[in-house]
């Protein structure tokens, strides 16, 4: 599922990126995603899977899809 359509990312792209370890804040989602916030719709569930990953816990979608979280 798209989670910025600006930029045409999705929630994998996302769990990829964070789970790729780079990820120190929202703007390095955007950058490491090839774009960066235009109209700022979706900044907040950025945000909110970023902390996600943070704290520690599992996200269901990156359970789901397998991926290993950034930590
Ligand atoms: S939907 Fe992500 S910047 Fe517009």
């Amino acid at each position: 599922m798209y989670v910025c359509i600006c930029n045409a990312f999705t929630e994998k792209d996302v769990h990829r990126v964070i789970a790729s370890g780079q990820v120190r804040s929202v703007g390095c989602v955007y950058r490491l995603c090839g774009g960066r916030p235009r109209c700022g719709k979706c900044v907040s569930v950025v945000r909110e899977m970023v902390a996600g990953a943070a704290c520690g816990c599992e996200p269901l979608a990156c359970k789901e899809a397998g991926m290993p979280l950034a930590g």
